[in-house]
């Protein structure tokens, strides 16, 4: 007789009625929830349940159920998801996706955009235990949130504290804070949560061997990689690598991803100077680096461009154009800055001028890397400028950057930091671009959780060892859940979803700007999945007032409201969006 094993999360701003069925295909529903009315509920808000029961007693007495309702949520979740890894690594097998419900309760939908757009209740829920709604239950912070603010204060600068929030009652898009408010997330943590909060499939790759043995062995990649390290890239970094990009080397964080980029660049150029990665440094090279002087320490630069973000560390913030408050008080090296194309909207009704405005920019572009003092060997640009305020271009503008990047010898680098891993609609934004030649690198972090950059040219590895190098090169933990959130992407088929649900958001917030034209003003992001964007001359107040309306929204640039959901946002959260942002523009 084959034995359903199952493990359920249960957190008390649930829905009582939690579908434990969709966590896990399979699970024996009425058991578990009988046995979640008996666990005690008092002292802990997530307890975990494991049931273990025959399909011949479904619905029967629960003797045959083990449960494990806990006081440490996050513990006891990671020991129990461990316990139950094997049966729920069958039942994935087994069902290539979850048992969702067949139609989601849309209590909610906003008049105008279901005015716009179709019915969405035939739709299958990715988190069908998510709350049905935000729930507010006190002021932003609230009591307990405002002592845990106070507290930390004394020891971290909490002056850009946005929301405490309380992550172990945080689920699928919700994040939940101190208080009891539970909030649809459409921020994500700065962009950077792909599949939702206490996902179960990144719970099982988090509780893995293979993932405790990474943590706690870490390896400096660069002497002593781990035997299965070039299996760990190739099932989950390399899979999704970028067209015609099959290296990769492995970083920290996003500016450390464009940095390692920068270096990568300027090496390969003084290479090509010198006549080959064969020709040797001259003395008088390795005599300048060390003054920090030229020709070791060449005049060269990377171009950037205006309202562009490329981090905050002593290279990359050189090649940041945002906002002042990023870069005062820094020396900075002396690099061109590119003006980026400002479209203006509706695109359509501006077509001839943008274009205009785009080949200006290419033709600036053009000629700041034939004159600039200190030549640049690459341009680095963002397929959307996201922190300068949610600046797009057409496919057209990234298609000709391509061709004068190449005509003049000088490396194209797409960072990718924000707007890769499907958030576009496609797993990396510039495939929207249609380019005739690859990038020469991609950098990417964020919603893969890891950091890097894609390169293909074999050039672009340095002519000798240790001089691209660190003490970590990456970090094989990390690796290991970028792959685990490729899989989810893929068995839940995200990228598709998320272009679907961006062009559903987007088609609901034309519709409300016809309500609110002086609250939704330059809508950005037609066909780009759900990185969407648009400026709001209250963004401030509007975003505040988001929050109390139970919906965690960002801003970027002086005056952009920025969204950027997960993947796991469905039309149904799109509703519920839409909705609240209805009652903020008419407060
Ligand atoms: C496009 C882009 N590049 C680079 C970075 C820097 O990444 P990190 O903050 O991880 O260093 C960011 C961060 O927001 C970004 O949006």
């Amino acid at each position: 007789m084959a034995e359903r094993l199952g493990v359920c999360a249960k957190s008390s701003f649930l829905n009582p009625a939690i579908r434990v069925d969709s966590l896990v295909p399979g699970l024996e529903v009425a058991v578990a929830r009988r046995m979640m009315q008996r666990a005690p509920t008092a002292g802990f808000d997530n307890h975990l349940l494991i049931s273990r029961c025959c399909p011949s007693r479904r619905g029967q007495d629960t003797a045959h159920s083990l449960s494990y309702p806990v006081s440490c949520p996050m513990a006891s979740l990671l020991c129990t998801v461990g316990r139950a890894r094997p049966a729920i690594l069958r039942l994935h097998a087994q069902n290539g996706t979850r048992n969702a419900p067949a139609a989601l309760c849309r209590q909610y939908a906003s008049a105008a955009a279901a005015a716009a757009v179709p019915d969405t209740s035939s739709e299958q829920a990715f988190f069908p235990d998510e709350p049905t709604a935000p729930i507010i239950q006190t002021p932003i912070p609230g009591p307990q949130s405002r002592k845990a603010i106070e507290r930390l204060s004394r020891v971290f600068d909490t002056r850009s504290l946005n929301m405490m929030a309380d992550y172990s009652r945080s689920y699928g898009n919700y994040i939940a804070d101190l208080d009891g408010n539970v909030l649809l997330d459409v921020y994500a943590q700065i962009a950077s949560i792909p599949v939702g909060y206490n996902n179960p499939a990144l719970l099982l790759a988090a509780t893995s061997p293979e993932m405790a043995s990474a943590i706690i062995n870490r390896p400096a990649l660069g002497n002593f990689p781990q035997h299965d390290w070039a299996d760990i890239l190739e099932t989950g970094i390399l899979s999704v690598a970028p067209k015609g990009l099959g290296q990769v080397f492995t970083g920290q964080s996003g500016s450390d991803a464009n940095e390692l980029a920068y270096k990568a660049a300027f090496m390969w150029r003084r290479q090509q100077e010198r006549g080959g990665a064969h020709v040797d440094f001259s003395a008088e090279d390795s005599a300048s680096s060390m003054n920090n002087q030229s020709p070791g320490a060449p005049d060269l630069s990377i171009l950037s461009f205006k309202s562009g973000f490329h981090g905050r560390l002593f290279g990359s913030l050189s090649t940041t154009r945002s906002k002042p408050i990023h870069k005062l008080d820094i020396p900075a090296f002396d690099w061109p800055q590119a003006p980026f194309p400002m479209l203006k909207y509706p695109l359509e009704e501006h077509a001839a001028e943008n274009a205009r405005e785009e080949q200006r920019c290419l033709d600036e572009t053009e000629r700041l890397i034939k004159e600039w003092h200190a030549p640049p060997v690459a341009v680095v640009v963002e397929p959307v400028q996201s922190e300068g305020g949610d600046n797009h271009a057409s496919p057209a503008f990234f298609r000709g950057l391509r061709d004068l990047t190449k005509k003049n010898n000088v490396l194209f680098i797409v960072d990718e930091v924000q707007t890769g891993v499907g958030a576009t609609g496609k797993f990396w934004a510039h495939e929207h671009w249609g380019l005739s030649t690859p990038p020469d690198m991609v950098t990417f972090s964020k919603k893969a959780q890891t950091a890097g950059y894609y390169f293909g040219n074999n050039d672009l590895r340095p002519n000798k060892p240790y001089r691209q190098f660190n003490t970590w090169m990456g970090d094989p933990a990390r690796a290991i859940l970028f792959r685990a959130i490729i899989q989810e992407i893929e068995r839940l088929d995200l990228v598709r979803s998320t272009a679907a649900t961006g062009d559903y958001l987007y088609n609901g917030l034309e519709s409300l700007a016809v309500h609110f034209p002086q609250e939704i003003q330059n809508l950005r992001g037609q066909n780009q999945g759900t990185f969407i964007a648009f400026d709001s001359p209250r963004r401030d107040e509007v975003l505040k007032k988001a929050k109390a309306h139970g919906v965690n929204i960002g801003g970027s640039g002086e005056k952009a409201v920025r969204l950027r959901p997960m993947l796991i946002f469905q039309k149904h959260h799109a509703d519920s969006l839409l909705e609240r942002l209805e009652k903020v523009f008419q407060s």
